[in-house]
């Protein structure tokens, strides 16, 4: 099959045939239908993740279950799955605490050797998925079944922007109806971040983006008002639209340092700051601990949105089907495989929200 292998940092993405290994007694296999070109991947790319090389990249995916592992239960051939960024095996600590984005077992399913290049070398799959591939060979633990006839370049979307974005507005930070919110960042996870914050009933949703485009599909997606870093401090901006005071909920959805600063003082006193972006593995972050204090700011983590994906990923295709949450809307660019390159060159010139290679 072909495949977008990463075979190390700095090194071009080549696309290769590449020979998928056997499936597991616990594998599946899925004919990929879609894949987005999600930030991460650059990440990836980057060195940010650890990813192993030789690896397939690409994991924000829907496909079809072409074949099943002697032992997987729950998936059968034909099933429309969306791929998971975590395992949920449903019996680990975090599991059975409702918290299955932080399932135990997300190391265990990465590392495993997917497929062989020509030349015999192992090849892994980015986050056990490896979906810019034409099949991906994955524990079944990551797959999840979704009943939907949405378009696969939707549901793909769903895999990791859409549950990154929209999941941190309501389910990580639980936005409450009237409230603030700034989104700091404004790409494919900050505009599903921005509907995530209008279906919660947020009174005023700032976003904040230094690309125009940005800004006005912001505004499309449920954005009351909108902010330029460029003009300006972000935080004096923000808090010149909420009469001085800052918001209740402070986003940062870029993943630099100097945005979650942006977001702290962007919050107001008692606010909440919430980090989504992907930081450099050697990133510190400095605040000023008076105001941590005295302002009683708290600032938390969101990893994968909080979604659970057995129930997330559906809610999500049914709020997409009701019209409630536009996901077509996001899709700005289709690609092939053999357009990657040229993927990654369009979002990082920041051209696009999302892009998706369809096969
Ligand atoms: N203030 C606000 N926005 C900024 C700033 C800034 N100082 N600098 C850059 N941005 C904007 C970019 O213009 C871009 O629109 O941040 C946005 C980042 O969006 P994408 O590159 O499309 O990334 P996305 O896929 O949305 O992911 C955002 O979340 O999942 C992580 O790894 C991902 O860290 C990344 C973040
Ligand atoms: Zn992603």
């Amino acid at each position: 099959m072909q495949a977008a292998i990463m075979h190390g940092l700095g090194l071009p993405l080549d696309i290769e045939d590449v020979t998928p290994e056997p499936p597991g007694a616990n594998d599946i296999v899925v004919s990929v239908e879609a894949a987005g070109v999600c930030h991460s991947d650059i990440s990836g790319l980057r060195g940010y993740l650890g990813l192993e090389n030789p690896t397939i990249l690409g994991h924000e995916v829907a496909g079809v279950v072409t074949e099943v592992g002697a032992d997987v239960r729950g998936l059968r051939v034909g099933d429309r799955i969306i791929g998971s960024l975590v395992p949920h095996c449903k019996q680990c600590f975090w599991c059975l605490r409702g918290q299955s984005h932080l399932c135990a077992e997300t190391w265990s399913v990465r590392g495993v050797t997917r497929a062989r290049t020509a030349s015999g070398d192992a090849v892994t799959s980015m986050l056990g998925l490896g979906a810019f591939a034409e099949q991906m060979v994955m524990d079944s633990r990551l797959a999840v079944k979704v009943d939907s006839d949405l378009p696969a370049e939707q549901l793909a979307l769903i895999g990791c922007g859409i549950s990154t974005g929209a999941g941190a507005a309501l389910w990580t930070a639980k936005v409450q109806p009237g409230s603030t919110v700034a989104v700091i960042g404004c790409g494919g996870v900050g505009q599903s971040l921005i509907q995530g914050a209008r279906i919660a009933g947020a009174a005023r949703i700032i976003a904040v983006d230094p690309t125009p485009f940005k800004r006005e599909v912001s505004l499309r997606n449920g954005a009351t008002d909108t902010v330029d870093p460029g003009q300006g401090p972000t935080a004096e901006q923000v808090k010149d639209l909420t009469s001085g005071r800052g918001v209740d909920y402070a986003f940062e959805v870029v993943g630099r340092m100097q945005t979650v600063t942006d977001a702290y003082e962007s919050a107001r006193r008692g606010g909440e700051v919430i980090t989504v972006g992907i930081p450099s593995p050697d990133a510190r972050i400095d605040l000023p601990a008076t105001d941590f204090f005295r302002a009683e700011k708290s600032i938390v983590g969101s990893y994968y949105g909080s979604t659970q994906v057995a129930s997330g990923f559906q809610v999500f295709a049914d709020l997409i089907a009701a019209g409630r949450f536009d996901a077509e809307g996001l899709i700005t660019h289709r690609y092939g495989l053999g357009d990657l390159a040229r993927a990654f060159d369009e979002l990082e010139a920041g051209e696009v929200i999302r892009g998706v290679v369809t096969f």
